[in-house]
């Protein structure tokens, strides 16, 4: 039986609805991957509703959320109004957490409005490289799966995705080895099976380039891949696509 892969790209703030249409234009020239490969592109939010129905396979994302459904939050965006547009999006991405201060407390009310309002999370943790090099890995994981699915029953779990991206490997050019995203995934997904008794996928994300992606792949708690730097450019995330076919057989 076919392997069910998703593959993610994460355009964060790059690409105007232009260059999106031409991305996704040049997308489609290959063709749709089989059913087992699902492609998302979490998108900015400019481009969300320009890039609908150009392709017949690309799902798209949103790539942030405010808690709130509506209010006085000037700048911001809700989850009843990505719902109108979007199946998805990511939920606590390191730059996030890093650059605009999301505390995991945030990050989970921003999972449970996602989850109110239908949509599809993409839940992202990962540690630094003190903690890493700390031994803190685990630690940091457990914490962050703690915090952000706090108050959350097994049945909204079931609805998650995770992003294991190590903050060290995000547009660095470093990432990690398989056998350590290996390691990291079989962790997150221990937690949530000893949790509530559920499997959900888990992708990898940070410096995945067509070179490594299928490496990343090959091992068996690697459901997927969250690309940031190799999303941007049609032909290297369409590569990063046929290798994804290739591991899903
Ligand atoms: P990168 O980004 O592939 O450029 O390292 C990944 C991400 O931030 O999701």
């Amino acid at each position: 039986m076919a392997r069910p892969i998703l593959v993610a790209g994460n355009w964060k703030m790059y690409m105007t609805v232009a260059e999106g249409r031409r991305f996704v234009t040049e997308l489609e020239k290959a063709g749709p991957p089989p059913a087992s490969v699902r492609v998302v592109l979490f998108a900015p939010y400019t481009a969300l509703h320009a890039l609908q129905g150009l392709s017949g396979f690309v799902q798209l994302g949103a790539q942030n959320l405010h808690p709130e459904p509506q209010g006085a939050f000037t700048g911001e965006i809700s989850a009843p109004m990505l719902a109108e547009l979007v199946p998805w999006v990511l939920v606590g991405h390191s730059e996030r957490r890093e650059i605009f201060g999301e505390s995991d407390e945030l990050v989970c009310r921003k999972l449970h409005a996602a989850l109110a309002h239908g949509l599809q999370p993409v839940l992202c943790v990962g540690e630094t490289l003190p903690e890493r090099e700390g031994g803190r890995t685990t630690t940091k994981l457990r914490t962050q799966l703690d915090a952000g699915l706090a108050g959350m029953e097994a049945s909204a779990v079931s609805r998650l995705v995770i992003a294991y991206e190590p903050i060290w490997a995000i547009g660095t050019g470093r990432n990690a080895t398989p056998g350590q995203a290996q390691e990291a995934h079989h962790f997150i997904k221990e937690q949530l099976r000893g949790r509530y008794g559920l499997a959900v996928p888990v992708l990898y994300g940070g410096s995945v380039k067509p070179d490594n992606c299928a490496a990343l792949l090959a091992q068996p708690d690697v459901d997927g891949l969250l690309v940031g730097g190799a999303s941007l450019k049609a032909d290297s995330f369409s590569a990063i696509i046929s290798h994804s076919v290739t591991a899903s057989r």
